[in-house]
């Protein structure tokens, strides 16, 4: 069974949905860890509450970027971690942290990517003007927003739609495809070539 690591920063509905799903058994994974770089992230409460062992680090006790994430990664190497979810997880990864996880992290990305990258995917296609917008689950790599990806789920715009009620839309949706595509990748049927990820039957 594979052993997950959850990274989170905030809210953590993502993780909850991923907890609920291991419960179910509908994800035959073990989630070994949840990390966070904040202590206030709603995230950990829920993490305790499952019974999930938790790692805080504060950024500000480490000097450099890579020294924080040599810490992560030698915690998550401790643990035998073969997966690394970001489930809001507001820090970019160092090359070296991603290296070190080649191919074994997976990210979440409000929007329908490569369109609306970094931290507004949700305002940003509203204030755009676009009639669709989505879901993004991919590969991480070296740039931001930017690896293979694996699932994408579309959601539509209405023209009533404030940020509020198309963020809920989308975060129903990504409740879904997230712990579908840990699904997929714990049973060992995606295969990654180059910048596509094939999914076995
Ligand atoms: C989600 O919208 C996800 O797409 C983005 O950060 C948000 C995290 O929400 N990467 P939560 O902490 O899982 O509730």
């Amino acid at each position: 069974m594979k052993n997950i690591a959850v990274l989170c920063s905030g809210f953590g509905s993502n993780l909850q949905a991923i907890i609920n799903s291991v419960k179910k058994g509908k994800i035959k994974a073990k989630i070994s860890l949840v990390a966070s770089d904040r202590i206030d992230a709603y995230a950990l409460v829920r993490a305790r509450r499952a019974g999930i062992p938790i790692l805080y680090a504060a950024p500000f006790e480490f000097k450099k970027r890579e020294d924080y994430d040599n810490f992560i990664a030698r915690n998550l190497k401790e643990r035998k971690i073969d997966l690394v979810v970001l489930a809001g997880y507001m820090r970019l990864l160092s090359a070296g942290f991603v290296r070190q996880f080649k191919n074994k992290i997976l990210n979440i990305h409000p929007s329908l990517l490569p369109s609306f990258k970094g931290t507004n995917g949700i305002k940003d296609a509203l204030d755009y003007g676009a009639k669709l917008t989505g879901v993004t689950v991919h590969l991480v790599d070296e740039a931001l927003d930017h690896g293979p990806i694996i699932l994408q789920g579309a959601v539509n715009i209405k023209e009533k739609d404030t940020e509020e009620t198309l963020a809920e839309r989308i975060h129903k949706l990504e409740h879904r495809l997230y712990p579908q595509a840990i699904r997929l990748f714990a049973e060992g049927k995606l295969v990654v070539k180059g910048r596509k990820v094939l999914v076995k039957k």
